[in-house]
C-alpha cells in the first residue's frame, strides 16, 4: 500500500464548475490552485479530478481527442505541472482521471483508423469486418466511415472502443489480446500513463477499467491486462496510485488496484444507505442497511490486506445527496462515511450540503447535468464562482432562496461544512477510524447502526441512528465520548440514541 493513502481523505473535482479565474464562465486549473488550501482546510489531502484533457466534450470530457494535451478551456500543460507542484507543496495529491476504454471520435486515432486504407491505427479500434455483418447484442457506430466495418461503442456512440482485444475470440474479426493491435494499445496507455506521473501527478481514477477487454464475462484477460500495466508501473513508477470504476473490489483489487468505488450500479447496495428515495439516513427511510451490510462484509473478506473500498458521498454520475436525506440525515450520512474504513471520497459542493438542480442536459450530462453545478463560493455574483455574466456560465448557479455557500457556512460552527471538517479532525486524530482498520457489525439491519471499528491498538464504538424516532442499544461496551450529533447517553445497560442522533465512543 502506498503510505500516503492510508490516511487520505479525497476531494473529487468536477473542474467545469470549481473555480473559474479568467472569467470566461467555465472552471480552470488555476481555479483548482487558487482554491487548494480551502480544500485542506476541510481536512482532505487529496483530489481526484475529472478529465481535463482536450476533447470536444460530448460526454464531458470523457471522450478524449487527445491524452497529452490539457484542454485550452482549463488551461495549458505548464498549468497542469504547477497544479501539481501547489498540491505537494501542501503535503497534498492528485489523481486524474484516465479513460482508457475509448475516445472521442474527434480523436486523431480515430480518424486514421476509420480510413480504407490499412494504417498504424487500423486497429486502434474494434471494427467488424465489413459494414452488414455485425451482432445485435452490441452498440456500434455505422454508415459513417470510408473504412467498410462499424466500429465498437464503448459509452455513447461518440465514444468508441479502443482495441484490448478479446478474451475468447468468437468472430473473426475479434482479435486476441495479444495481436498486435490490441498490444500496441496498451503500450500507448501506458506511454500517457508516464507522460503524466512524469509530470508529477500520483496517480489514476481509472475509468470504466473492467470494460477493456472483451468476451470476458469472469474478468480474467482485463486481470491480465491490468497486471501487465502494474508490473509496468511497479517499475518506472512504484508510488503511482491506481483506484477503479470497477465495483468489485475482491476482482479489481485483485487486478492490482489500490482501491476501488462502490457505484450507484451493480451489487453493492450502497445507494441504499443515502442515496436513493427512501433511504435509510432518511427521516421516512423504506430501506433497510441489511442488504449493504451483507455485501459489503463479504467484500471485506474477499479483499483483506489487499487495498481499500472507496465510499463516495457521491459523484458527477449521480443525483446529489441533499436531494435524498435531510440537513441531520446528511450530516449523518458523513458521520457513517468518516467513521467507515477505506479512503472516502467527497464530491465537491457536497460538504455545503448543494442542491441538486433540474436541468437540461449539457456535454452529455442528461439527468447528471443537475450535479455538475457552478461551486458556490460566497453570496456576490455568480457564488463567487466566476465574473462573467450569467449567460455565460456553463451551467446556471442554483436559484433557490437559501442556497449554501461556503463563506455563510465558514464561521457556524454547526453548519454542515464544519460538521464535515470536525468529522475530519476526528478520522485523523484516532487511528481505529482511519482507514486501513477493521470493521464489525453488531446489527445488521434496523435501527441503531452500531459498529465496532479497531486499528493500531484502539477500539471505537460507532452508533447511528438516522431514524425519526428515538431507539435504543443494549451493550457492556462503554467508553469516552469522543463525538456526538443529536443526543445519545448510557444508562442501565444501554445506549439511548434520540432520532437522528449519533456518537463515536473510544472503549
Ligand atoms: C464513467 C464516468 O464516470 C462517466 O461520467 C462517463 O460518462 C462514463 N464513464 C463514460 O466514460
Amino acid at each position: 500500500m502506498v503510505k500516503w493513502l492510508e490516511n487520505a481523505v479525497f476531494y473529487e473535482i468536477y473542474p467545469q464548475s470549481f473555480y473559474d479565474t479568467n472569467g470566461d464562465g467555465i472552471g480552470d486549473l488555476q481555479g483548482i490552485i487558487e482554491k487548494l488550501d480551502y480544500i485542506k482546510s476541510i481536512g482532505c489531502n487529496a483530489l481526484w479530478i475529472n478529465p481535463c484533457f482536450d476533447s470536444p466534450f460530448q460526454d464531458a470530457g470523457y471522450d478524449v481527442r487527445d491524452y497529452y494535451k490539457i484542454a485550452p478551456r482549463y488551461g495549458t500543460n505548464d498549468d497542469a505541472k504547477h497544479l501539481f507542484d501547489e498540491v505537494h507543496k501542501r503535503d497534498m495529491h492528485v489523481l486524474l482521471d484516465l479513460v482508457p476504454g475509448h475516445t472521442s471520435i474527434e480523436h486523431e486515432w480515430f480518424k486514421q483508423s476509420a480510413k480504407a486504407e490499412k494504417n498504424e491505427y487500423t486497429d486502434r479500434f474494434i471494427w467488424t469486418s465489413n459494414v452488414w455483418q455485425y451482432p445485435t447484442n452490441i452498440r456500434l457506430i455505422s454508415g459513417l466511415f470510408e473504412r467498410d466495418g462499424n466500429a465498437v461503442i464503448n459509452f455513447f456512440s461518440s465514444q468508441p472502443a479502443l482495441n484490448y482485444g478479446y478474451y475468447e475470440p468468437r468472430a473473426e474479426w475479434e482479435q486476441p489480446m495479444d495481436a498486435p493491435g490490441p498490444k500496441a494499445t496498451l503500450e500507448e496507455m501506458k506511454r500517457i500513463m508516464a507522460f503524466w506521473l512524469d509530470m508529477g501527478c500520483d496517480g489514476f481514477r481509472v475509468d470504466m477499467a473492467a470494460s477493456l477487454v472483451k468476451n470476458d464475462e469472469q474478468r480474467i484477460g482485463v486481470t491480465k491486462l491490468w497486471h501487465n500495466v502494474r508490473a509496468f508501473l511497479d517499475e518506472k513508477f512504484p508510488q503511482a496510485v491506481l483506484v477503479s470504476e470497477w465495483g468489485e473490489p475482491h476482482e479489481s483489487l485483485n487486478a492490482g488496484f489500490h482501491m476501488d468505488f462502490l457505484l450507484h450500479f451493480g451489487e453493492s447496495h450502497y445507494t441504499n444507505l443515502y442515496h436513493e428515495k427512501g433511504a435509510y439516513f432518511s427521516k421516512d427511510a423504506t430501506l433497510d442497511s441489511a442488504a449493504f451490510i451483507k455485501t459489503y462484509k463479504s467484500y471485506m473478506e474477499k479483499t483483506a490486506g489487499k487495498g481499500y473500498i472507496c465510499l463516495p458521498t457521491g459523484n458527477h454520475d449521480m443525483v446529489r445527496l441533499s436531494n435524498f436525506v435531510d440537513a441531520a440525515g446528511q450530516k449523518l450520512a458523513f458521520a457513517f462515511q468518516m467513521s467507515m474504513p477505506g479512503c472516502p471520497f467527497i464530491y465537491y459542493g457536497d460538504e455545503i450540503a448543494m442542491n441538486y438542480q433540474q436541468l437540461v442536459n449539457k456535454e452529455g450530462g442528461y439527468f447528471r447535468t443537475g450535479s455538475r453545478t457552478p461551486m458556490q463560493w460566497n453570496n456576490e455574483k455568480n457564488f463567487g464562482f466566476s465574473s462573467a455574466e450569467a449567460e455565460m456560465l456553463y451551467l446556471p448557479t442554483d436559484p433557490s432562496e437559501n442556497a449554501p455557500c461556503v463563506a455563510a457556512q465558514e464561521n457556524d460552527p454547526d453548519s454542515m461544512l464544519n460538521t464535515v471538517r470536525d468529522l475530519i479532525a476526528i478520522r485523523k486524530a484516532n487511528p481505529a477510524l482511519q482507514n486501513g482498520g477493521s470493521v464489525t457489525f453488531l446489527t445488521e439491519g434496523g435501527y441503531p447502526l452500531v459498529y465496532l471499528r479497531e486499528n493500531a491498538g484502539q477500539r471505537i464504538l460507532v452508533l447511528v441512528n438516522p431514524s425519526a424516532d428515538a431507539v435504543t442499544y443494549k451493550t457492556d461496551l462503554v467508553g469516552e465520548k469522543i463525538y456526538e450529533f443529536g443526543t445519545v447517553s448510557y444508562e442501565n445497560g444501554a445506549y439511548h440514541i434520540g432520532a437522528q442522533s449519533a456518537a463515536f465512543i473510544v472503549l
